[in-house]
Protein backbone atom coordinates (compact mmCIF):
# COMPACT_ATOMS: atom_id res chain seq x y z
CA UNK A 1 0.00 0.00 0.00
CA UNK A 2 3.15 2.69 0.71
CA UNK A 3 3.50 3.63 -3.23
CA UNK A 4 -0.49 4.01 -4.01
CA UNK A 5 -0.93 8.10 -3.58
CA UNK A 6 -2.98 9.05 0.02
CA UNK A 7 -6.44 9.60 -2.26
CA UNK A 8 -6.57 6.19 -3.40
CA UNK A 9 -5.49 4.06 -0.50
CA UNK A 10 -9.42 4.46 0.81
CA UNK A 11 -10.74 2.98 -2.52
CA UNK A 12 -7.75 0.40 -2.23
CA UNK A 13 -8.55 -0.76 1.19
CA UNK A 14 -12.32 -0.96 0.64
CA UNK A 15 -12.18 -2.85 -2.57
CA UNK A 16 -9.77 -5.47 -1.01
CA UNK A 17 -12.00 -5.88 1.48
CA UNK A 18 -15.31 -6.77 -1.32
CA UNK A 19 -16.03 -10.49 -0.82
CA UNK A 20 -15.05 -12.31 -3.80
CA UNK A 21 -18.89 -13.12 -4.67
CA UNK A 22 -20.04 -9.74 -3.81
CA UNK A 23 -23.57 -9.30 -5.20
CA UNK A 24 -24.21 -6.10 -7.46
CA UNK A 25 -26.18 -4.50 -5.11
CA UNK A 26 -23.65 -4.70 -2.39
CA UNK A 27 -20.57 -3.71 -4.90
CA UNK A 28 -22.01 0.22 -4.10
CA UNK A 29 -21.56 -0.52 -0.67
CA UNK A 30 -18.13 -1.55 -0.93
CA UNK A 31 -16.26 0.20 -3.50
CA UNK A 32 -18.50 2.58 -5.99
CA UNK A 33 -19.26 4.79 -2.90
CA UNK A 34 -15.57 5.26 -2.27
CA UNK A 35 -15.05 6.04 -5.76
CA UNK A 36 -18.01 8.42 -6.15
CA UNK A 37 -16.55 10.15 -2.87
CA UNK A 38 -12.59 10.26 -4.65
CA UNK A 39 -14.03 12.03 -7.82
CA UNK A 40 -15.93 14.66 -5.43
CA UNK A 41 -19.43 13.89 -6.57
CA UNK A 42 -22.03 15.86 -4.44
CA UNK A 43 -25.25 14.54 -3.69
CA UNK A 44 -27.06 15.50 -7.31
CA UNK A 45 -24.38 14.94 -9.56
CA UNK A 46 -25.34 11.21 -9.01
CA UNK A 47 -28.71 9.22 -9.52
CA UNK A 48 -30.34 5.95 -10.87
CA UNK A 49 -33.42 6.78 -12.31
CA UNK A 50 -35.20 5.91 -15.97
CA UNK A 51 -33.46 7.61 -19.16
CA UNK A 52 -36.43 8.10 -20.77
CA UNK A 53 -40.18 8.38 -20.23
CA UNK A 54 -41.86 5.98 -18.28
CA UNK A 55 -40.54 2.74 -16.68
CA UNK A 56 -37.71 0.34 -18.17
CA UNK A 57 -34.35 1.52 -19.40
CA UNK A 58 -33.24 2.27 -15.76
CA UNK A 59 -29.19 2.36 -15.56
CA UNK A 60 -27.26 1.44 -12.63
CA UNK A 61 -26.08 4.64 -12.31
CA UNK A 62 -26.03 8.07 -13.89
CA UNK A 63 -23.20 10.73 -13.45
CA UNK A 64 -23.62 14.29 -13.82
CA UNK A 65 -20.41 17.16 -14.72
CA UNK A 66 -22.45 19.06 -11.92
CA UNK A 67 -25.27 19.49 -9.98
CA UNK A 68 -27.43 20.86 -13.00
CA UNK A 69 -29.37 17.62 -14.02
CA UNK A 70 -30.60 19.73 -16.99
CA UNK A 71 -28.28 18.98 -18.72
CA UNK A 72 -27.43 15.13 -20.36
CA UNK A 73 -25.66 12.99 -17.89
CA UNK A 74 -21.62 12.20 -18.49
CA UNK A 75 -21.19 9.21 -17.88
CA UNK A 76 -24.25 6.17 -17.73
CA UNK A 77 -23.17 2.67 -15.76
CA UNK A 78 -23.43 -0.96 -15.82
CA UNK A 79 -22.42 -2.32 -12.53
CA UNK A 80 -22.37 -5.99 -12.48
CA UNK A 81 -21.46 -9.34 -8.98
CA UNK A 82 -18.32 -9.77 -8.25
CA UNK A 83 -17.57 -13.55 -9.56
CA UNK A 84 -14.67 -15.62 -7.19
CA UNK A 85 -13.87 -17.46 -11.17
CA UNK A 86 -12.79 -13.91 -12.16
CA UNK A 87 -10.74 -12.42 -9.03
CA UNK A 88 -8.71 -15.37 -8.95
CA UNK A 89 -7.82 -15.85 -12.00
CA UNK A 90 -4.38 -15.48 -13.16
CA UNK A 91 -3.87 -12.58 -16.34
CA UNK A 92 -3.75 -14.94 -19.21
CA UNK A 93 -7.14 -16.77 -17.65
CA UNK A 94 -8.78 -13.35 -16.68
CA UNK A 95 -8.52 -11.95 -20.13
CA UNK A 96 -10.06 -14.99 -21.96
CA UNK A 97 -12.70 -15.68 -19.37
CA UNK A 98 -13.48 -11.88 -20.03
CA UNK A 99 -13.39 -12.47 -23.53
CA UNK A 100 -15.00 -15.93 -23.93
CA UNK A 101 -19.05 -16.37 -24.79
CA UNK A 102 -21.41 -15.89 -22.60
CA UNK A 103 -18.96 -14.07 -19.53
CA UNK A 104 -20.09 -11.26 -17.56
CA UNK A 105 -18.14 -8.61 -19.42
CA UNK A 106 -19.83 -9.23 -23.03
CA UNK A 107 -23.17 -9.78 -20.95
CA UNK A 108 -22.53 -5.76 -19.18
CA UNK A 109 -21.68 -4.66 -22.78
CA UNK A 110 -24.91 -6.08 -24.37
CA UNK A 111 -23.85 -9.01 -26.28
CA UNK A 112 -26.60 -11.60 -26.62
CA UNK A 113 -24.84 -14.82 -25.78
CA UNK A 114 -26.84 -15.74 -23.07
CA UNK A 115 -30.06 -14.23 -23.07
CA UNK A 116 -31.60 -12.45 -26.66
CA UNK A 117 -32.96 -9.78 -24.30
CA UNK A 118 -29.76 -9.07 -22.67
CA UNK A 119 -29.00 -5.16 -23.00
CA UNK A 120 -26.39 -4.15 -21.26
CA UNK A 121 -24.49 -0.52 -21.54
CA UNK A 122 -24.93 -0.80 -25.08
CA UNK A 123 -28.41 0.36 -25.14
CA UNK A 124 -27.87 3.33 -22.95
CA UNK A 125 -25.52 4.62 -25.11
CA UNK A 126 -27.84 3.94 -28.30
CA UNK A 127 -28.51 7.15 -29.83
CA UNK A 128 -31.55 5.24 -31.92
CA UNK A 129 -33.19 4.08 -28.73
CA UNK A 130 -36.43 6.16 -28.77
CA UNK A 131 -36.79 4.97 -25.00
CA UNK A 132 -33.98 7.61 -24.25
CA UNK A 133 -35.15 11.34 -24.23
CA UNK A 134 -32.18 13.07 -26.57
CA UNK A 135 -30.89 15.29 -23.10
CA UNK A 136 -30.66 12.01 -21.32
CA UNK A 137 -28.04 10.26 -23.70
CA UNK A 138 -24.70 9.99 -21.57
CA UNK A 139 -21.26 10.54 -23.40
CA UNK A 140 -19.48 7.84 -21.75
CA UNK A 141 -20.34 4.57 -20.50
CA UNK A 142 -18.46 2.51 -17.78
CA UNK A 143 -19.00 -1.13 -17.22
CA UNK A 144 -17.75 -2.22 -13.99
CA UNK A 145 -17.88 -5.36 -11.98
CA UNK A 146 -15.16 -5.26 -9.05
CA UNK A 147 -12.83 -7.29 -11.28
CA UNK A 148 -13.15 -5.74 -14.72
CA UNK A 149 -13.88 -2.17 -16.01
CA UNK A 150 -13.91 -0.60 -19.47
CA UNK A 151 -14.91 3.16 -20.10
CA UNK A 152 -16.68 3.25 -23.58
CA UNK A 153 -17.21 6.59 -25.51
CA UNK A 154 -19.99 7.85 -27.45
CA UNK A 155 -19.93 10.89 -30.26
CA UNK A 156 -23.01 10.95 -31.68
CA UNK A 157 -24.18 7.21 -32.89
CA UNK A 158 -20.73 6.16 -32.46
CA UNK A 159 -19.85 3.93 -29.78
CA UNK A 160 -16.37 2.83 -29.14
CA UNK A 161 -13.93 1.87 -26.03
CA UNK A 162 -11.97 4.84 -24.91
CA UNK A 163 -9.77 2.33 -22.81
CA UNK A 164 -9.22 -1.21 -23.67
CA UNK A 165 -10.96 -3.36 -20.87
CA UNK A 166 -8.66 -3.46 -17.59
CA UNK A 167 -8.56 -5.40 -14.21
CA UNK A 168 -8.56 -3.70 -11.17
CA UNK A 169 -5.56 -3.76 -9.18
CA UNK A 170 -4.12 -1.55 -7.15
CA UNK A 171 -2.13 -0.23 -9.51
CA UNK A 172 -5.25 0.62 -12.12
CA UNK A 173 -7.32 1.65 -9.55
CA UNK A 174 -5.92 5.42 -9.85
CA UNK A 175 -6.24 4.74 -13.42
CA UNK A 176 -9.60 4.14 -12.78
CA UNK A 177 -10.47 7.17 -11.42
CA UNK A 178 -8.11 9.48 -13.19
CA UNK A 179 -9.91 8.44 -16.46
CA UNK A 180 -13.05 9.14 -15.03
CA UNK A 181 -11.88 12.72 -13.77
CA UNK A 182 -10.93 13.13 -17.79
CA UNK A 183 -14.74 12.20 -18.19
CA UNK A 184 -16.33 14.67 -15.96
CA UNK A 185 -13.78 17.02 -17.53
CA UNK A 186 -14.38 16.78 -21.14
CA UNK A 187 -17.50 15.62 -22.01
CA UNK A 188 -17.80 17.38 -25.23
CA UNK A 189 -14.35 16.41 -26.74
CA UNK A 190 -14.00 16.43 -30.31
CA UNK A 191 -13.15 13.18 -32.04
CA UNK A 192 -10.21 12.84 -33.92
CA UNK A 193 -9.86 10.46 -36.76
CA UNK A 194 -8.17 9.98 -40.04
CA UNK A 195 -9.15 8.55 -43.53
CA UNK A 196 -6.26 6.62 -43.92
CA UNK A 197 -3.88 3.66 -45.85
CA UNK A 198 -0.84 2.90 -47.01
CA UNK A 199 -1.63 2.40 -50.24
CA UNK A 200 -1.40 6.00 -52.37
CA UNK A 201 -5.03 7.10 -54.34
CA UNK A 202 -7.50 5.33 -52.77
CA UNK A 203 -9.61 7.76 -51.70
CA UNK A 204 -7.85 9.23 -48.45
CA UNK A 205 -8.56 13.39 -49.40
CA UNK A 206 -11.49 13.39 -51.28
CA UNK A 207 -13.25 10.97 -48.60
CA UNK A 208 -11.96 13.46 -45.60
CA UNK A 209 -13.10 16.18 -47.86
CA UNK A 210 -16.69 15.14 -48.63
CA UNK A 211 -17.39 13.25 -45.05
CA UNK A 212 -16.49 16.46 -43.30
CA UNK A 213 -18.89 18.23 -45.31
CA UNK A 214 -21.28 15.94 -44.89
CA UNK A 215 -21.23 16.00 -41.31
CA UNK A 216 -21.19 19.92 -40.96
CA UNK A 217 -24.19 19.77 -43.29
CA UNK A 218 -25.30 18.25 -40.03
CA UNK A 219 -24.37 21.37 -38.29
CA UNK A 220 -21.57 19.26 -36.67
CA UNK A 221 -18.40 21.58 -36.33
CA UNK A 222 -15.40 20.27 -38.10
CA UNK A 223 -11.74 20.88 -38.63
CA UNK A 224 -9.66 18.96 -41.61
CA UNK A 225 -5.91 19.41 -40.88
CA UNK A 226 -3.94 18.88 -43.42
CA UNK A 227 -0.70 17.35 -43.45
CA UNK A 228 0.19 16.07 -46.17
CA UNK A 229 3.21 17.29 -48.06
CA UNK A 230 1.30 17.34 -51.34
CA UNK A 231 -1.15 19.93 -49.64
CA UNK A 232 -3.54 18.08 -51.92
CA UNK A 233 -6.50 19.08 -49.71
CA UNK A 234 -5.36 22.57 -49.24
CA UNK A 235 -5.35 23.26 -52.80
CA UNK A 236 -8.60 21.27 -53.31
CA UNK A 237 -10.58 23.54 -51.30
CA UNK A 238 -8.57 26.36 -51.06
CA UNK A 239 -9.03 28.58 -54.48
CA UNK A 240 -6.20 30.78 -53.28
CA UNK A 241 -3.91 28.09 -52.27
CA UNK A 242 -1.21 28.40 -55.21
CA UNK A 243 -1.02 32.30 -54.52
CA UNK A 244 -0.67 31.86 -50.90
CA UNK A 245 2.90 32.48 -49.31
CA UNK A 246 2.69 31.39 -45.62
CA UNK A 247 5.40 33.42 -43.91
CA UNK A 248 5.96 30.71 -41.64
CA UNK A 249 6.48 27.15 -40.23
CA UNK A 250 3.53 27.71 -37.74
CA UNK A 251 3.43 24.23 -36.28
CA UNK A 252 6.98 25.04 -35.24
CA UNK A 253 5.84 28.05 -33.40
CA UNK A 254 3.06 26.37 -31.89
CA UNK A 255 5.31 24.06 -30.89
CA UNK A 256 7.61 26.90 -29.53
CA UNK A 257 4.80 27.82 -27.00
CA UNK A 258 4.13 24.28 -26.28
CA UNK A 259 7.09 23.58 -25.32
CA UNK A 260 7.44 26.78 -23.16
CA UNK A 261 4.05 25.90 -21.16
CA UNK A 262 2.41 29.01 -23.36
CA UNK A 263 -0.49 26.81 -24.58
CA UNK A 264 -3.54 29.24 -24.96
CA UNK A 265 -0.66 30.76 -27.13
CA UNK A 266 0.29 27.94 -28.98
CA UNK A 267 -4.19 27.46 -29.63
CA UNK A 268 -3.89 31.30 -30.59
CA UNK A 269 -0.75 30.74 -33.13
CA UNK A 270 -3.16 27.82 -34.73
CA UNK A 271 -7.01 29.25 -34.31
CA UNK A 272 -4.96 32.71 -36.71
CA UNK A 273 -3.93 29.72 -39.58
CA UNK A 274 -7.42 28.60 -39.65
CA UNK A 275 -9.43 29.75 -42.54
CA UNK A 276 -13.09 28.94 -41.89
CA UNK A 277 -14.90 28.39 -45.23
CA UNK A 278 -18.79 28.87 -45.66
CA UNK A 279 -20.12 26.73 -48.37
CA UNK A 280 -23.76 26.58 -50.05
CA UNK A 281 -26.05 23.82 -51.56
CA UNK A 282 -26.59 24.55 -54.91
CA UNK A 283 -29.99 25.23 -55.68
CA UNK A 284 -30.70 26.37 -52.20
CA UNK A 285 -28.41 29.30 -51.43
CA UNK A 286 -30.06 29.40 -47.89
CA UNK A 287 -28.15 26.25 -46.83
CA UNK A 288 -25.03 26.66 -45.58
CA UNK A 289 -22.19 24.92 -43.95
CA UNK A 290 -19.11 25.79 -43.11
CA UNK A 291 -15.55 23.65 -42.81
CA UNK A 292 -12.31 25.03 -41.10
CA UNK A 293 -9.10 24.07 -42.63
CA UNK A 294 -5.51 24.11 -40.98
CA UNK A 295 -3.11 23.68 -43.79
CA UNK A 296 0.67 24.46 -43.72
CA UNK A 297 2.93 24.27 -47.02
CA UNK A 298 4.66 21.87 -48.27
CA UNK A 299 8.45 23.96 -47.87
CA UNK A 300 7.48 24.76 -44.15
CA UNK A 301 5.89 20.55 -43.51
CA UNK A 302 9.58 19.48 -44.56
CA UNK A 303 11.34 22.01 -42.74
CA UNK A 304 9.60 21.23 -39.45
CA UNK A 305 10.83 17.33 -40.55
CA UNK A 306 14.09 18.37 -41.06
CA UNK A 307 14.34 20.39 -38.03
CA UNK A 308 16.20 18.14 -35.41
CA UNK A 309 16.18 20.48 -32.23
CA UNK A 310 13.59 17.67 -31.03
CA UNK A 311 13.71 14.06 -31.16
CA UNK A 312 10.80 12.91 -33.30
CA UNK A 313 9.39 11.36 -29.84
CA UNK A 314 9.04 14.54 -28.48
CA UNK A 315 8.26 16.12 -31.76
CA UNK A 316 5.11 13.76 -31.89
CA UNK A 317 3.97 14.11 -28.42
CA UNK A 318 3.35 18.15 -28.61
CA UNK A 319 2.11 17.04 -31.80
CA UNK A 320 -0.78 15.41 -29.68
CA UNK A 321 -0.91 18.32 -27.12
CA UNK A 322 -1.66 20.76 -29.88
CA UNK A 323 -4.16 18.69 -31.41
CA UNK A 324 -5.81 17.78 -27.81
CA UNK A 325 -5.96 21.73 -27.22
CA UNK A 326 -7.85 22.16 -30.60
CA UNK A 327 -10.73 19.08 -30.22
CA UNK A 328 -12.20 20.69 -27.10
CA UNK A 329 -13.51 23.57 -29.99
CA UNK A 330 -14.77 21.02 -32.90
CA UNK A 331 -17.14 18.04 -33.03
CA UNK A 332 -14.84 16.38 -35.90
CA UNK A 333 -11.44 16.93 -36.54
CA UNK A 334 -9.98 14.81 -39.47
CA UNK A 335 -6.22 14.34 -40.32
CA UNK A 336 -5.00 14.06 -43.64
CA UNK A 337 -1.86 12.64 -44.24
CA UNK A 338 0.18 11.22 -47.40
CA UNK A 339 0.41 7.08 -48.04
CA UNK A 340 4.30 7.46 -46.39
CA UNK A 341 5.26 7.18 -43.09
CA UNK A 342 6.85 10.23 -43.06
CA UNK A 343 6.74 12.22 -39.64
CA UNK A 344 3.27 13.35 -40.31
CA UNK A 345 1.85 10.27 -40.64
CA UNK A 346 3.36 9.02 -37.74
CA UNK A 347 2.26 11.74 -35.70
CA UNK A 348 -1.53 11.36 -37.07
CA UNK A 349 -1.51 7.53 -35.90
CA UNK A 350 -0.09 8.79 -32.75
CA UNK A 351 -2.73 12.12 -31.83
CA UNK A 352 -6.74 10.25 -33.59
CA UNK A 353 -9.06 8.38 -31.71
CA UNK A 354 -10.22 6.35 -34.46
CA UNK A 355 -8.93 5.49 -38.30
CA UNK A 356 -11.77 4.76 -41.42
CA UNK A 357 -9.42 2.54 -43.88
CA UNK A 358 -10.43 3.04 -47.24
CA UNK A 359 -9.52 0.95 -49.95
CA UNK A 360 -10.40 0.66 -53.60
CA UNK A 361 -11.61 -3.20 -54.93
CA UNK A 362 -7.92 -3.73 -55.51
CA UNK A 363 -6.21 -6.63 -53.77
CA UNK A 364 -3.18 -4.38 -53.22
CA UNK A 365 -5.44 -1.45 -51.10
CA UNK A 366 -6.78 -4.25 -49.52
CA UNK A 367 -3.54 -6.28 -48.04
CA UNK A 368 -2.83 -2.59 -46.83
CA UNK A 369 -6.03 -1.55 -45.22
CA UNK A 370 -5.76 -4.89 -43.01
CA UNK A 371 -2.28 -4.59 -42.14
CA UNK A 372 -3.23 -1.12 -40.40
CA UNK A 373 -6.14 -2.74 -39.33
CA UNK A 374 -4.77 -5.52 -37.33
CA UNK A 375 -0.90 -4.70 -37.22
CA UNK A 376 -0.17 -0.55 -37.66
CA UNK A 377 -2.64 0.42 -35.02
CA UNK A 378 -1.89 -2.26 -32.47
CA UNK A 379 1.78 -1.00 -33.11
CA UNK A 380 0.82 2.52 -32.03
CA UNK A 381 -0.94 1.31 -29.23
CA UNK A 382 1.55 -0.68 -27.81
CA UNK A 383 3.58 2.40 -28.47
CA UNK A 384 1.31 4.65 -26.22
CA UNK A 385 1.20 1.59 -23.41
CA UNK A 386 4.93 3.15 -22.73
CA UNK A 387 4.36 6.53 -21.46
CA UNK A 388 1.35 4.92 -19.56
CA UNK A 389 -1.63 6.94 -21.20
CA UNK A 390 -4.77 7.45 -19.11
CA UNK A 391 -6.56 5.87 -22.55
CA UNK A 392 -5.71 3.72 -25.60
CA UNK A 393 -6.09 4.67 -29.03
CA UNK A 394 -6.69 4.40 -31.96
CA UNK A 395 -10.20 2.55 -32.34
CA UNK A 396 -10.66 0.76 -35.77
CA UNK A 397 -14.18 1.99 -37.73
CA UNK A 398 -13.56 -0.16 -40.40
CA UNK A 399 -12.84 -0.39 -44.03
CA UNK A 400 -14.62 2.16 -46.45
CA UNK A 401 -14.77 0.62 -50.04
CA UNK A 402 -13.73 3.88 -51.80
CA UNK A 403 -13.07 5.53 -55.44
CA UNK A 404 -14.68 2.37 -56.71
CA UNK A 405 -15.66 2.25 -60.49
CA UNK A 406 -18.80 0.07 -59.64
CA UNK A 407 -20.94 -0.77 -56.85
CA UNK A 408 -19.20 -4.43 -55.31
CA UNK A 409 -22.17 -7.07 -56.75
CA UNK A 410 -22.81 -9.78 -53.87
CA UNK A 411 -21.57 -12.98 -55.45
CA UNK A 412 -19.72 -11.16 -58.13
CA UNK A 413 -16.42 -12.60 -59.34
CA UNK A 414 -14.84 -9.44 -57.47
CA UNK A 415 -16.59 -9.83 -54.65
CA UNK A 416 -15.52 -13.76 -54.19
CA UNK A 417 -11.83 -12.49 -54.53
CA UNK A 418 -11.38 -9.89 -51.83
CA UNK A 419 -14.28 -12.33 -49.55
CA UNK A 420 -10.83 -14.92 -50.50
CA UNK A 421 -8.52 -12.19 -49.65
CA UNK A 422 -9.78 -10.73 -46.20
CA UNK A 423 -10.41 -14.86 -45.15
CA UNK A 424 -6.83 -15.21 -46.17
CA UNK A 425 -5.65 -12.48 -44.01
CA UNK A 426 -8.04 -13.64 -41.22
CA UNK A 427 -9.95 -9.92 -41.29
CA UNK A 428 -11.78 -9.83 -38.31
CA UNK A 429 -12.99 -5.62 -38.49
CA UNK A 430 -15.54 -4.28 -40.06
CA UNK A 431 -16.67 -3.40 -43.43
CA UNK A 432 -18.88 -0.19 -44.30
CA UNK A 433 -21.72 -1.02 -46.21
CA UNK A 434 -21.68 2.04 -48.30
CA UNK A 435 -19.44 1.83 -51.18
CA UNK A 436 -18.80 5.12 -52.55
CA UNK A 437 -18.34 4.63 -56.16
CA UNK A 438 -17.05 7.53 -58.63
CA UNK A 439 -18.92 9.96 -60.38
CA UNK A 440 -17.72 12.90 -62.19
CA UNK A 441 -19.66 15.19 -60.40
CA UNK A 442 -17.25 14.81 -57.63
CA UNK A 443 -14.23 15.74 -60.39
CA UNK A 444 -16.20 18.73 -61.00
CA UNK A 445 -16.20 19.41 -57.46
CA UNK A 446 -12.66 18.94 -57.33
CA UNK A 447 -11.88 21.28 -59.93
CA UNK A 448 -14.78 24.28 -58.38
CA UNK A 449 -13.02 23.81 -55.07
CA UNK A 450 -15.86 22.60 -53.16
CA UNK A 451 -16.94 19.62 -51.81
CA UNK A 452 -19.19 17.57 -53.52
CA UNK A 453 -21.93 17.84 -50.92
CA UNK A 454 -22.84 21.33 -52.14
CA UNK A 455 -24.55 19.14 -55.04
CA UNK A 456 -26.40 17.55 -52.20
CA UNK A 457 -29.15 16.09 -54.36
CA UNK A 458 -25.96 14.55 -56.91
CA UNK A 459 -25.42 10.54 -56.03
CA UNK A 460 -21.52 10.90 -55.10
CA UNK A 461 -22.87 13.45 -52.57
CA UNK A 462 -25.35 10.87 -51.17
CA UNK A 463 -23.00 7.77 -50.49
CA UNK A 464 -20.65 10.61 -48.28
CA UNK A 465 -24.04 11.52 -46.52
CA UNK A 466 -24.74 8.16 -46.17
CA UNK A 467 -20.90 6.46 -45.49
CA UNK A 468 -21.14 9.42 -42.34
CA UNK A 469 -24.47 8.03 -41.28
CA UNK A 470 -23.62 5.14 -41.27
CA UNK A 471 -20.13 5.44 -39.24
CA UNK A 472 -20.94 8.18 -37.24
CA UNK A 473 -24.25 9.38 -37.34
CA UNK A 474 -26.03 5.99 -36.70
CA UNK A 475 -25.92 3.68 -33.44
CA UNK A 476 -22.41 2.10 -34.43
CA UNK A 477 -21.05 -0.21 -32.04
CA UNK A 478 -17.02 -0.48 -32.22
CA UNK A 479 -15.00 -3.30 -30.26
CA UNK A 480 -11.87 -3.05 -32.60
N1 LIG B 1 -15.74 9.15 -54.73
C1 LIG B 1 -15.00 9.62 -55.74
N2 LIG B 1 -15.58 10.07 -56.87
C2 LIG B 1 -14.81 10.53 -57.88
N3 LIG B 1 -13.49 10.58 -57.87
C3 LIG B 1 -12.86 10.15 -56.78
C4 LIG B 1 -13.57 9.66 -55.65
N4 LIG B 1 -12.68 9.30 -54.71
C5 LIG B 1 -11.47 9.59 -55.22
N5 LIG B 1 -11.56 10.09 -56.46
C6 LIG B 1 -10.47 10.50 -57.35
O1 LIG B 1 -9.38 9.64 -57.20
C7 LIG B 1 -8.17 10.35 -57.13
C8 LIG B 1 -7.43 9.95 -55.86
O2 LIG B 1 -8.21 10.34 -54.74
P1 LIG B 1 -7.58 11.02 -53.49
O3 LIG B 1 -6.66 12.12 -53.88
O4 LIG B 1 -8.69 11.34 -52.60
O5 LIG B 1 -6.75 9.79 -52.94
P2 LIG B 1 -5.63 9.80 -51.79
O6 LIG B 1 -5.72 8.46 -51.16
O7 LIG B 1 -5.79 10.97 -50.95
O8 LIG B 1 -4.31 9.93 -52.63
P3 LIG B 1 -2.82 10.18 -52.06
O9 LIG B 1 -2.32 8.84 -51.65
O10 LIG B 1 -2.09 10.74 -53.22
O11 LIG B 1 -2.93 11.12 -50.93
C9 LIG B 1 -8.52 11.82 -57.11
O12 LIG B 1 -8.09 12.41 -58.29
C10 LIG B 1 -10.01 11.89 -57.00
O13 LIG B 1 -10.55 12.79 -57.90
MG1 LIG C 1 -4.39 12.46 -50.41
Amino acid sequence: MSNIPKKYADIVQAWKETPLDCAEDMLSIFVIAHIYRVLKLGPNQVEKSGLGKGTGLIPDGLIYADENRDKAPVIVAEYKKRIPELATADEATFMQLCLQEKSLYREALGYRDNNPKNNGIRQYLDNSNEKIEKNRLAYYGLVFNGDFFQIWRRVDGLILPLTPLQRMTEETIPLLIQQLEHCLKSPRKGLVVSNWNRKGGVGKTTNTINVGAALALEKKKVLLIDWDTQNDLARNLLPSWEAKEQKEDFWSKCLDKLYNKLDSEAKEILKENTENLEFCLEGNKKRTFSLDVLSAEEKWLNLFQANDSLTEKRKVEFMQKAIHLLAFDYDYIFIDTSPNSDIWTRSMLFCIDALLIPADLSIKALHHAVEVHDITIKEVREGKKINKNLYFSPWNLGVAYSNCAEELKPNSQLEKIISKQLKKQEFQGYICQTNLKVYNQAKVAEAEHLPVICWEKSKSASLFQELAKEVFLSHHFITN
